[in-house]
């Protein structure tokens, strides 16, 4: 058995971190949500009333609070920058609408792509992003690329909203993710598209298990094969 890089790309609410996380725990491997330490450096930023043309100050910021991930009493992925716990903080809408002009800063992007291949330094890892299979991991073992209508990953995204006590209104989320699709597809620097060796899977309609499994399949053929 060979532990190996699984990358999963795609498109807000596409279903990325749910089946990634119950892909890890079924492994065994670590789950990083690449989409968490975006919002993270956003997070910062707005804090701090930072704006695109202080990407120093967004990096100092980062450096003297590290992000770093835990785990609740219920064994759901806490986030910490340095010992602030922004778990449902870095969920809120003010951080969801800045994510876009964050995330296109190179810089930041520079800084983030380093601490992700660090941790993934030693395989046996399922990351979630936009650009994993392409900037990130571009050698990972296992690239899937997940997509679904905009209806889907806006109820999706609604009720997992409910869920957190978010409260959200499904026509401006479906507004707010065709607008996030588009700029994570349209900004300069790796932008949100599939890798030319990856798999692309259309969840729209597909249940969760079913997702999990497609991707499972895949998997452990791969780290059979050794
Ligand atoms: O997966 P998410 O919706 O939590 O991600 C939040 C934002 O972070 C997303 O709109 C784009 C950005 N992102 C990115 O640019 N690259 C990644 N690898 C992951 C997320």
């Amino acid at each position: 058995m060979k532990p190996i890089r699984i990358a999963i790309d795609g498109p807000a609410s596409s279903g990325k971190s749910t089946v990634a996380k119950i892909i890890a725990k079924d492994l065994g491997y670590t789950y990083l949500d690449t989409g968490a330490m975006y919002r993270s450096a956003t997070y910062l930023a707005l804090k701090n009333h930072l704006t695109e043309s202080d990407v120093a100050a967004i990096l100092e910021q980062m450096a003297a609070h590290p992000i770093s991930f835990g785990r609740a009493t219920d064994g759901s992925q806490t986030v910490f920058l340095g010992d602030e716990d922004v778990t449902l903080a870095i969920r809120q809408n003010d951080v969801t609408n800045n994510v876009s002009w964050v995330s296109a800063l190179p810089e930041i992007r520079e800084e983030l792509v380093k601490q992700q291949r660090r941790i993934a330094r030693d395989g046996a890892i399922i990351m979630d992003g936009r650009d994993i299979g392409t900037v990130v991991l571009p050698d990972a073992e296992l690239k899937i690329f997940l997509v679904a209508s905009v209806d889907e990953r806006a109820e999706r995204r609604f009720k997992e909203n409910q869920e957190k006590g978010i409260s959200t209104n499904l026509e401006i989320l479906k507004k707010e993710i065709a607008e996030r699709d588009y700029k994570d597809s349209h900004r300069k620097v790796s932008p949100l598209k599939a890798a030319d060796d990856a798999i692309t899977f259309d969840t729209t309609g597909v249940d969760i298990d079913g997702v999990v499994s497609f991707i499972s399949e895949k998997a452990k053929k791969i780290i059979d094969m050794d």
